[in-house]
């Protein structure tokens, strides 16, 4: 059995994919699984208690982000809260002729495609430009903004990169054209503190696979009295902003994903941007041609995303996952062919960097002795694929 084999130490460094679950988180699923099955809706004990449980985690996840809890719907994940914030907003101002919308070039695809479908019925649309470090400036907001905006969205921290956006000035200054301002926080909450209102936002999207919670699950918080139209219609659930009977089980291990990062946040991210500065320099040092993308100071502490000259990132993922470690290129494949990053490239990369670089996301598990084994094993490995490119062709 291939399992058995498998005696090679994994590491995986790939916590901004997703991350693995908690036992404490497990345990709240397993709980509510076997003993919450009643239907929230329902009036008697049964459903009373499974609403207890999505009440409790609606406090805790509000509890992450300085919300009060009758501000957070529970939706399928980010790209749902994306989609109901984007869409949702978008389509109650339609009536009021504000039909601009603006995003900045290294979203998620969940903001990105959500403003291409929207681009396709009608509404004009704006990518803000970022330079070499990533980081969406506050003048390219400024030229972009409209009389007729009627949703900003920039992200939080960014996937890739993981690089912290202003989301404050970004904010004031769509408010200032009175447009609404939505920030995905997918990759930065459970990273970083988060306090919805100190950020000035309108909308904030998370998930809970991003922060050792389940996947298929998210939230997005809504500032009280703002106006979003539902994407599913059906039953009243969540306020009537997103129907169908709630996943409690996956909302429960949400919320005990976010208290348990509540309570850790500050401890584990000096430890992770410990971890990462540690890995960071031991590459840059024992590796030649290498640079880190985007700027280092302003970044989620548990992300890097480095540039290997003469490599193809795609090769050396699959060297890197013969050797058990476990790591992630930006680049995406689609129908067959890979596409470079669309963040890199929109930081202005070369169509070479774009596909030389990997991303390195830490996470709870990772441990100084892992770092160590990555540093010493990729010099060799970086070593013996450039000298593959480098061979001459055989006749
Ligand atoms: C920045 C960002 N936004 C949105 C998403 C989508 O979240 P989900 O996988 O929960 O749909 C991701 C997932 O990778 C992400 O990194």
């Amino acid at each position: 059995m291939l399992r058995f084999l498998d005696t090679v130490q994994r590491i995986y460094l790939d916590h901004n994919a997703t991350t693995p679950l908690l036992p404490p988180i497990i345990d709240r699923m397993t709980a509510v699984l076997r003993d919450d099955f009643g239907n929230p809706s329902s009036v008697h004990h049964f459903g009373q208690q499974a609403k207890g449980a999505v009440d409790d985690a609606r406090s805790d996840v509000a509890a992450l982000i300085g919300a009060d809890p009758s501000e957070v719907l529970f939706t399928s994940g980010g790209t749902e809260a994306d989609n109901i914030a984007i869409r949702g907003a978008a389509e109650a101002l339609e009536t009021t002729g504000r039909k601009h919308l603006v995003a900045s070039a290294i979203e998620h695809e969940a903001v990105l495609n959500t403003l291409k479908a929207l681009a396709r019925r009608g509404w004009r649309t704006t990518l803000l430009p970022v330079d070499q470090s990533g980081i969406v400036s506050p003048g390219a907001l400024l030229e972009a903004l409209a009389d007729d905006t009627a949703v900003v969205s920039v992200m939080h921290a960014n996937n890739e990169i993981g690089t912290i956006q202003p989301i404050v000035e970004l904010a004031r200054m769509a408010h200032e054209r009175g447009a609404l301002f939505h920030t995905d926080a997918v990759q930065s909450a459970g990273k970083i503190p988060i306090d919805v209102k100190a950020l000035g936002v309108d909308m904030l999207s998370l998930s809970a696979h991003k922060f050792y919670g389940p996947k298929g699950v998210g939230a997005l918080w809504i500032r009280r009295g703002l106006r979003v139209l539902p994407l599913l219609t059906g039953g009243r659930q969540e306020r009537s902003r997103r129907a169908g009977t709630e996943n409690v089980p996956g909302i429960a291990g949400m919320g005990t994903a976010a208290r348990i990062a509540a309570r850790k946040l500050v401890e584990e991210g000096a430890r992770l941007a410990c971890l990462r500065d540690r890995l960071e320099a031991g590459i840059l040092q024992s590796v030649p041609g290498t640079a880190v993308n985007g700027a280092i100071d302003v970044r989620v502490p548990n992300t890097t995303n480095i540039s290997f000259d003469r490599v193809e990132a795609e090769s050396l993922l699959i060297a890197l996952d013969l050797e058990g470690i476990a790591v992630s290129t930006g680049s995406a494949c689609s129908s067959g062919t890979l596409e470079p990053s669309h963040v890199l490239k929109a930081m202005g990369f070369n169509a070479h960097r774009t596909q030389n670089s990997i991303r390195f996301s830490l996470g709870a598990g990772n441990t100084e002795a892992e770092i160590d084994r990555v540093v010493a094993v990729l010099p060799r490995i970086v070593e013996k694929l450039r000298s593959l490119t480098r061979a001459p062709a055989r006749a």
